[in-house]
């Protein structure tokens, strides 16, 4: 039966890659996100049959309405539909054969249910409409971070990561980037206003290598036939070095001519309030996700979003694979000189 499967998984993935992009019917699920809007672009600039599965009211706070979505995605066919529900998710988003299915869902908030309701659940029902309308290949779009998982998003993203992985009957390209633009972004403005960088410890604790939107879409869209990328676990990151905090803090009061001024908070502080709140928390279970909160930003503050050596207990840089063209140094330039932070919506969830 493993080598039935193993043959079956195989024969499928190479006939869709052997026709014209335009042949090939690609389904972006979370297509209306930070980075679904950049996947589904790229997808359509390559020549794709791209399908947009979008809710009816999209975007950040449900602002964009139907028809904001069908221009956003000029070349794509939208479809509307719920992929918390099966039925639609296979009577619309699969209403024809589909080749390939690019899930960039993600929980808008990071809270501990809608973490598992939509980072695993509404992307196993991705994946199993997938696997019943015999998709090929599956890329998905998950974190780098859950290589070390502390967090209730991460464990919820490598459980679905495991389902995909022992599937059997389609490939699967996982993407795990390190930190986008915007999660570094936040205190541009402030910094701009004349306001002080805060940071954690020192601004050393941890470093990452930024990845644009468009890089990452380019990325995602070179999974899609690159048979090199199936079946493979992908860590990417952008062009350049590492960056600290403190990094990138200096460099931003570099461009826009103040003199550093940075807020060092205690990480000791942190786990006092994340420590406080989960005590709240069982008083008042509606709190629960603000201990979880605490906890992603405290995360974010000491780990690195680096390739991790679980031998050597440290992470590593070099062994961080890059990607794109787009720097953070020209993208922290645009954002101070001229508003390069449009399009850097921060989103419901301010910590990512
Ligand atoms: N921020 C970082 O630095 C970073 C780094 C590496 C990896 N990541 C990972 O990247 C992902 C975030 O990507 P992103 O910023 O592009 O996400 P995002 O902008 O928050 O978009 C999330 C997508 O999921 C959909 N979605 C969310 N809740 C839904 C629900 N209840 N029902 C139906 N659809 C729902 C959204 O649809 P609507 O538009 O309809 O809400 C949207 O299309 C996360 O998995 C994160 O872990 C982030």
């Amino acid at each position: 039966m493993a080598e039935l499967t193993f043959k079956i998984t195989q024969a499928t993935s190479t006939d869709y890659r052997a026709k014209d992009n335009k042949d090939i019917r690609v389904l972006v699920v979370g297509s209306t996100g930070y980075i679904g809007k950049f996947v589904v672009k790229e997808l359509v600039k390559r020549g794709y049959n791209v399908v947009a599965f979008a809710r009816e009211k999209s975007g950040v706070g449900g602002k964009a309405s139907k028809d904001d979505a069908i221009k956003e995605f000029e070349g794509a066919d939208v479809r509307f539909g719920d992929v918390q529900d099966m039925e639609s998710l296979r009577a619309v988003g699969f209403a024809q054969p589909v080749d390939v299915i690019v899930s960039c869902l993600a929980s808008r908030t990071g809270g501990k249910k809608d973490s598992w309701n939509i980072d695993y659940q509404a992307t196993m029902n991705a994946l199993e409409a997938a696997r019943e309308k015999g998709a090929s290949h599956f890329v998905l779009l998950s974190a780098i971070c859950v290589q070390k998982p502390l967090l209730e998003f991460q464990h919820a993203k490598l459980k679905f990561e495991t389902a995909l992985q022992a599937a059997g009957d389609i490939t699967y390209s996982i993407v795990r980037p390190t930190a986008f633009f915007k999660s570094v972004a936040g205190q541009v403005k402030l910094v701009k206003e004349g306001k002080p960088y805060v940071m954690f410890g020192d601004g050393r604790l941890a470093a990452c290598k930024p990845i644009s939107e468009a890089d990452l879409a380019s990325f995602m869209a070179d999974c899609v036939k690159d048979s090199s990328k199936a079946n493979q676990v992908l860590p990417i990151g952008g062009p350049g070095k590492a960056w600290t905090a403190l990094e990138q803090g200096e460099f931003l009061f570099e461009l826009a001519e103040r003199k550093p001024n940075f807020i060092k908070v205690p990480v000791a502080l942190m786990d006092g309030i994340i420590g406080f709140l989960d005590f709240l928390a069982k008083l008042f279970p509606g709190l629960e996700d603000s201990a979880e909160f605490g906890r992603i930003g405290k995360y974010y503050a000491t780990e690195s979003m680096l390739v991790y050596d679980p031998e050597r207990q440290e992470y590593d840089a070099d062994a961080t694979p890059s990607y794109g063209k787009d720097t953070l140094e020209e993208f922290f330039r645009r954002a101070v000189k001229e508003d390069g932070m449009v399009g850097q919506d921060l989103g419901d969830a301010a910590v990512f």
